[in-house]
């Protein structure tokens, strides 16, 4: 691979969410040594490096996003040592490390919350984000937490509220207060001394609140739905300082060699391109893309965002994709089984990085919750939207094989959230045992797209065409070129690429076919069939 890029550039970054990748102890929760014991998994997926949500010790309100200490492991998932050996073992197979930060709030039990609530002249209590009540005595303003409800909650203690935009676990650290950033930069170090190759810097766009506490105004297009969109939260997203934290942030990672962060915005092209900073005063090396989590499954509607995307990337920055993560419904269940293959194969062969979701290589898909297994606290919290804003159906079990637990966990343990009711027939060992299977694709896809500069390091660029329902682009470095063409329903489509060349050759396809030459001027694609083709 061309050495003027680097490996976060070049490469495919794999989410795991721990507590439900391998469980080696038998408890039904995920664990470090059972990430471990999975390396060999995770390489012959062909990706770089290995994103993993939180580990550190956490009351687990919000699933370890609430950190009561930012530089120890939680029991659950291991030690320290555990982690070491798990670094060290990730780095001999050639994979990279990067760590969730949670930097926008701690755990209400970590010490320095639990100094800062203690009184009012604590030397902490500036580290949080502290109001007097409004005159009749509720809260100080109008901000709304995203897990539903207000997000301030009352101290009885010191007669003042406190912010939390997620659980009232989760209190946000006031970074108008220069000694918070200085404590959370040596809280990276840590880590950073201990080798890790990065972070996902979570709700990295919020750690910024309006000094003035204005009241955030109506979302006039808000649908009714989730109370948290019925207001434009201009007050506590997105703030310009924000953007000297992040650069703060970045100096450290550059104080060491090659290493990188990725932040957690879910903001429009134009803002999102923002978070690259400067060329002077460079900020995240990648700002998560998730527009292709949003964009309505239609080829001309992904084709316009792809664009957009595209020409908001400023020349110094380098994009990047994202098809699916914790926090958001399984790929297979918003495109259906069917178009799941197709995605992957756009997700894998646009320019940028690739960001993939643990199981969705496998197509898993969300798992229906009885309600007496609920725990994700937005559905919790609010029963009646809880189909919409529940999480836990997308972090349910990896797939291993067919035995009782899917390989997950022993036979007999109550798995911390259920294994999904297909897993005997959609696991890892029958795909991989099934050279048609989407384990197989993916494999293949990964394989090419590391064997073929044109899909890391190559131009990009769109193609008209005739049909509807297809998107067309070719990718291309030096005399390689590649044609790309994704069908986006489930009926055939006929094309003429004859514009562009009269012959190609089939290099991939969904179906995995095996390679044929093609004429372009009327080329065949089979419903839900993807092609990658060399002219
Ligand atoms: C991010 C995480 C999410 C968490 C929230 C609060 O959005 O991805 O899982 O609940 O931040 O930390």
């Amino acid at each position: 691979m061309d050495s003027r890029f680097h490996w976060w550039q070049t490469g495919i970054i794999y989410q795991i969410y721990p507590r439900s990748f391998q469980d080696s102890n038998g408890d039904g929760i995920g664990d470090l040594p059972g990430i471990e014991s999975r390396l060999d998994y995770v390489r012959s997926l062909n990706v770089s490096a290995i994103w993993l949500s939180p580990i550190y010790p956490s009351p687990m309100h919000d699933f370890g996003y609430d950190v009561a200490d930012y530089c120890n492991i939680h029991p659950l998932f291991g030690t320290l040592a555990d982690f070491d050996r798990l670094l060290a073992e990730t780095h001999r197979c050639g994979l990279k490390l990067i760590l969730d930060l949670v930097p926008n709030h701690t755990s209400d039990e970590h010490p320095w919350f639990i100094e800062s609530r203690s009184s009012r002249d604590n030397p902490k209590r500036d580290w949080y984000i502290w109001r007097d009540p409004a005159p009749d005595g509720g809260p100080p303003n109008n901000w709304l937490s995203y897990f539903g409800g207000p997000a301030w909650t009352f101290d009885p203690h010191t007669g003042q509220y406190y912010l939390h935009q997620f659980v009232k676990q989760q209190p946000e650290l006031n970074y108008r207060n220069p000694a918070v950033l200085t404590a959370m930069l040596d809280n990276m170090r840590f880590w950073l001394d201990r080798g890790v190759d990065g972070f996902r810097v979570d709700v990295i766009w919020l750690m910024m609140k309006d000094p003035l506490f204005r009241d955030e105004p109506p979302n006039p297009a808000w649908n009714g739905i989730n109370p948290h969109d019925s207001l434009l939260h201009l007050y506590t997203a997105n703030l310009p300082e924000v953007h000297d934290l992040i650069h703060a942030m970045r100096r450290v990672l550059d104080e060491y060699d090659d290493r990188m962060m990725v932040g957690e915005i879910y903001l429009p092209n134009e803002e999102l391109a923002k978070y690259y900073g400067t060329p002077e005063a460079p900020e995240c090396h990648l700002p998560f893309n998730f527009h292709l989590i949003h964009v309505p499954w239609k080829a001309a509607a992904v084709r316009q965002l792809v664009d957009d995307y595209e020409a908001s990337v400023p020349p110094h920055g380098w994009p990047n994709w994202v098809l699916g993560n914790h926090d958001q419904h399984r790929l297979a269940t918003r495109v259906g089984a069917d178009q799941a293959r197709v995605a992957n194969m756009l997700l894998l062969t646009l320019r940028g990085t690739p960001t993939c979701y643990y199981g969705d290589e496998i197509g898993m898909h969300d798992v229906p919750i009885p309600p007496d297994m609920v725990q994700d606290p937005p559905a919790v919290n609010q029963p009646e939207i809880a189909h919409i804003v529940g999480r836990d159906p997308e972090r349910t079990p990896m797939q291993w094989d067919a035995s009782p637990n899917a390989g997950f966990a022993p036979a007999g343990v109550r798995t911390w959230l259920p294994v999904a009711d297909d897993y005997a027939v959609r696991n890892v060992a029958v795909q991989s045992a099934d050279p048609t299977s989407i384990l197989s694709f993916f494999r293949a896809l990964t394989a090419l797209r590391g064997a073929e500069p044109a899909l890391t390091i190559g131009a990009y660029r769109s193609l008209d065409v005739a049909a509807d329902d297809v998107f067309v682009y070719e990718r291309r470095h030096g005399d390689s070129r590649l044609l790309i063409a994704l069908n986006f329903v489930g009926a055939a489509r006929r094309l003429d690429l004859s514009a562009v060349a009269r012959q190609a050759q089939v290099i991939l396809s969904t179906e995995l076919t095996g390679p044929r030459q093609v004429t372009l001027a009327d080329l065949d694609l089979r419903p839900n069939e993807g092609l990658i083709l060399r002219i």
